[in-house]
């Protein structure tokens, strides 16, 4: 099987320790990868290794997370000096909290905008996954298309690693386009989650290739976690919200494009769409997850657009070994497209994401613990936030045998404003928040969102805020943290 079809390609094979000699010190690399699906599962372990004995250092751009435990490889041989978008690594957290690492935290959306403005140095080297090259030169990307369309365009030198167990017919699934730079940027013409915009391939210079390592790995697989008490009762809140939306006539049974994050709730209420008198549903999301894939089988959805694939080993199989069944209910796009803002203002999306934390006004955090240290990052869920028609955020009303609660009186760092978030959900209840001002807001929050042992303590505090202090957001400063400094200092929220 020639998965080099342009022959005068054939002689860049290299294996992937000498591919990984061509970094330098001090270089800027973007790879494949977003959400565990379609990265380097050779060049960027073996750069680790190198690192290890030599000390290069680089500053590394993904679309995502990347899989392999490549972050935890990289940031334990000390070869990362700055990393952005977006990680999930336990190990590469570690780093960054330290300081080790520095982490640009960013909109998915809107890290290729701050390359093409030059923010960023230049690219030096592009590692990209592919499951071909074609004749001309162009990639046919794997199980996620990220930023590698810019990445491609943009990188001095390109790497491919071409992975053999990704079939070929893989071919077709993507749709690839990419924005002219300022001031020619036109309007992205998606109109719909089905539309086809762009091309099959990313354009390359063959010129750029600077090595083809071949790999046969499988992505990592997501971990599916299954529903508990609750997940099923924040997705129980959430899919009777729905179909109150519906007997209001707000929505139609097919609701509208949904995006949703990854992770066991928005697993739990996605299955939950499944009952229920949904149908003819479709998805204008990142990733594409076992869920996704559930409600096409049941003829729930009927078209899925995200940037990536990302779902357990079983589904898997399911999905890339029968791509045919597939081809037609999907889409994957360059991160850029399948997060723009102006198509998902335009399409109306209903945005279902996690939070860490929320506040009575209804701001979100969904980035760090205590206020300074990073968990994962924003990823996607501001681009979505802000722009959709209904801004949801889930979270457990209380964690750690419930010395942590996650309504607070002032979450200790904002992601999403109040501004940009519409509902609020966790397991007690669902509090829906359009059309109220703040003090409003703060009740319906307080009434609705908060485990029981906290709300007299978050009822006493708003109303004291209310009657002391006053105002358009009533808040007692000197003890808007002081439920984090319990946590810190006594090991519970609990007064
Ligand atoms: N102090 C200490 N720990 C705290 C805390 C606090 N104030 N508040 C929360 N935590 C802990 C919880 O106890 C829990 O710990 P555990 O994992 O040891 O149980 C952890 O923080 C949060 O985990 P959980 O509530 O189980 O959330 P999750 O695994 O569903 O992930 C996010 C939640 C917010 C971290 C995750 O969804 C995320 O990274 N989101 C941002 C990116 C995003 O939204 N992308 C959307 C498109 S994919």
């Amino acid at each position: 099987m020639n998965r080099i079809k342009a022959e005068q390609l054939q002689q860049k094979v290299m294996d992937a320790k000498d591919a990984a000699l061509l970094f330098k010190n001090g270089m800027v690399v973007g790879t494949s990868g977003f959400t565990k699906s379609g990265d380097s599962k050779a060049v960027l372990p073996a750069l680790a290794e190198r690192a290890a004995v030599d000390g290069i250092k680089i500053t590394l751009i993904t679309g995502a997370s990347l899989g392999q435990d490549t972050d935890a490889k990289l940031a334990s041989a000390g070869a990362l000096s700055k990393r952005m978008p977006f990680q999930s690594d336990p190990v590469l957290r570690k780093h960054i909290n330290s300081g080790e690492v520095l982490f640009i935290d960013q909109h998915l959306s809107e890290s290729v905008e701050l390359l093409h403005s030059h923010y960023i140095p230049k690219l030096d080297i592009a590692v990209i996954e592919a499951a071909l090259i074609t004749e001309d030169g162009s990639i046919v990307p794997t199980t996620s298309v990220g930023n590698s369309v810019s990445f491609a365009a943009m990188a001095e030198k390109v790497i491919i690693e071409i992975n053999t167990l990704v079939p070929e017919d893989i071919q077709g699934i993507h749709d690839i386009f990419l924005p002219a730079d300022y001031p020619h940027r036109n309007s992205i013409p998606v109109n719909t989650p089905d539309a086809r915009i762009g091309r099959t391939t990313i354009p390359l210079n063959p010129d750029k290739i600077a090595a083809i390592v071949y790999t046969a790995v499988q992505d990592s697989p997501a971990d599916i976690v299954a529903p508990d008490a609750k997940t099923m009762a924040i997705a129980g809140h959430l899919v009777g919200f729905f179909e109150s939306e519906v007997t209001s006539g707000r929505l139609t049974p097919s609701l509208l494009p949904i995006q949703a994050g990854i992770g066991k709730v928005a697993n739990a209420v996605l299955t939950g769409l499944q009952h229920g008198g949904f149908h003819d549903l479709t998805m204008y999301s990142e990733v594409l997850q076992d869920s996704t894939f559930d409600l096409i089988d049941a003829g729930k959805l009927n078209f899925a657009s995200g940037s990536s694939i990302t779902v357990s080993a079983a589904c898997y199989d399911r999905v890339i070994g029968n791509l045919d069944k597939y081809r037609d209910k999907m889409v994957l796009r360059p991160q850029n497209i399948s997060n723009a803002p102006g198509v998902i203002r335009r399409l109306g999306i209903i945005a279902i994401n996690t939070a860490i934390e929320f506040d009575i006004y209804g701001n979100v955090n969904s980035t760090h613990i205590g206020g300074t240290h990073i968990m994962n990052g924003i990823g996607g869920s501001g681009d979505f936030a802000r722009n959709a028609y209904l801004s949801i955020f889930v979270t457990q009303a209380a964690s750690k045998n419930d010395v942590i609660s996650h309504v607070l009186p002032m979450v200790s760092h904002v992601d999403h404003n109040e501004h940009d978030v519409d509902i609020l959900v966790t397991d007690y209840g669902l509090a829906d928040l359009r059309g109220m001002a703040p003090r409003e807001r703060a009740q319906t929050i307080i009434s609705n969102c908060v485990h029981p042992d906290y709300r007299p303590a978050l009822q006493d505090y708003f109303d004291r805020a209310c009657a002391q202090r006053g105002g358009q957001t009533p808040h007692i400063l000197e003890e808007a943290f002081s439920w984090h400094v319990g946590l810190r200092e006594k090991g519970t929220m609990k007064g």
